[in-house]
């Protein structure tokens, strides 16, 4: 539509996508063909027989999603099947090459210049994947997209916060010879039961180290709130610079309070939270945290396995629900140029 114009033109940085979320029904096939590997939905089910099946396995199983996860008390296992499922189908460096070079070219055309996707290393290295083929591949198209399409980026590697904070300690160690590519580290999968503090020694080095700080507070959550205190307060020694989703925080004045006193910047992803939230929920919370000054900035989360909906969708899908005006987008996305961990030139 017309008055859709300015939020597609509008120049973008995003903050929050998980890379192997990115991996759409149709690249996982044509990776899947080229290496003669099955396709499957979960561990247990038989393989995919068609790209049409695949397509729609994802547009039906996977967007209801959401209405099965409310009776398993708050565990989103079945889009963590899904979404770990996925990562079985790449297994060489063209094939990272082809997953981080699919999201660029589909964000570059959103006008998105500059972004700081996440990757799970642990979810590769666990099936025998090399270090050299998942970084020589995402460094690959990152060297492309920044030439021929203008999109720059920085790598944000994220711990998988249901293994031990040993494993993550041992990926922190290997990535190493990597850190050129990697400007931060994140704390991501199931969050239940699952505190940002039991990995506060691997935060705190990092941080020593130079490296930038994020972790996810997931909507809703149990201990939501204790959660977001401990990553912006205390992790790392002193708080994370961001935290990604932390909706709840709308709900505690002390925890506004606290996120504007340190600064933190907030990565929110609309559509992610339509499948288990109502709109008044999502949208009550987001023009909370945005009416109290909150430097949030809108992302889409994992794009592939939710209707392929990509950062300019859920700025439009915001934009409608919240809603917001053009020179309100105008400011969220200059929240993301703020919060992102660009060099200055
Ligand atoms: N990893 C990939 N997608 C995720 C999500 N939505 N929440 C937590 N961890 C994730
Ligand atoms: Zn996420």
């Amino acid at each position: 539509a017309a008055d859709d114009k300015f939020v597609l033109e509008i120049p973008k940085v995003e903050l929050h996508a998980h890379i192997e979320g990115t991996m759409t029904a149709d690249l996982r096939w044509k990776i899947a063909q080229r290496n003669g590997t099955e396709v499957r939905l979960g561990a247990f089910t038989p393989p995919v027989k068609s790209l049409e099946e695949l397509r729609e396995a994802y547009n039906t199983i996977l967007a209801r999603v959401g209405e099965k996860e409310k009776s398993s008390e708050g565990k989103p296992v079945l889009f963590f099947q899904a979404y770990y499922e996925g990562f079985n189908n790449l297994i060489t460096k063209e094939d990272y090459f082809d997953l981080a070079m699919g999201y660029f070219e589909t964000v570059a055309k959103m006008n998105v210049r500059y972004c700081e996707p996440f990757f799970d290393p642990q979810g590769h290295t666990s099936r025998g994947i090399s270090w050299e083929t998942m970084m020589g591949g995402l460094r690959e198209a990152q060297l492309k997209a920044e030439t021929e399409l203008g999109v720059k980026s920085q790598w944000v590697m994220c711990f998988l916060r249901d293994l031990s904070p040993e494993s993550a300690m041992e990926h922190y160690k290997a990535a190493q010879p990597y850190k050129d590519m990697i400007t931060g580290v994140g704390l991501d999968s199931d969050e239940y039961d699952r505190p940002p503090s039991l990995f506060e020694e691997v935060f705190s080095l990092a941080r020593k180290d130079g490296f930038n700080i994020t972790a996810h507070c997931d909507v809703n959550q149990k201990d939501t709130h204790d959660h977001i205190r401990q990553v912006v307060s205390t992790l790392a020694g002193t708080g994370a610079q961001r935290l990604d989703h932390g909706l709840n925080a709308a709900e505690k004045q002390e925890l506004m309070d606290l996120i504007l006193e340190k600064g933190t910047g907030l990565t929110v992803c609309p559509w992610a939270y339509l499948r288990h939230e109502t709109p008044h929920f999502i949208c009550s919370r987001i023009r909370t945290l945005y009416d109290a000054g909150i430097p949030l900035c809108i992302c889409s989360d994992d794009p592939g396995y939710m209707e392929n909906c990509f950062v300019l969708h859920d700025m439009l899908l915001a934009k409608r629900i919240c809603p917001f005006v053009d020179s309100e987008i105008a400011a969220i996305a200059r929240h993301a140029v703020n919060i992102c961990w660009a060099p200055q030139d």
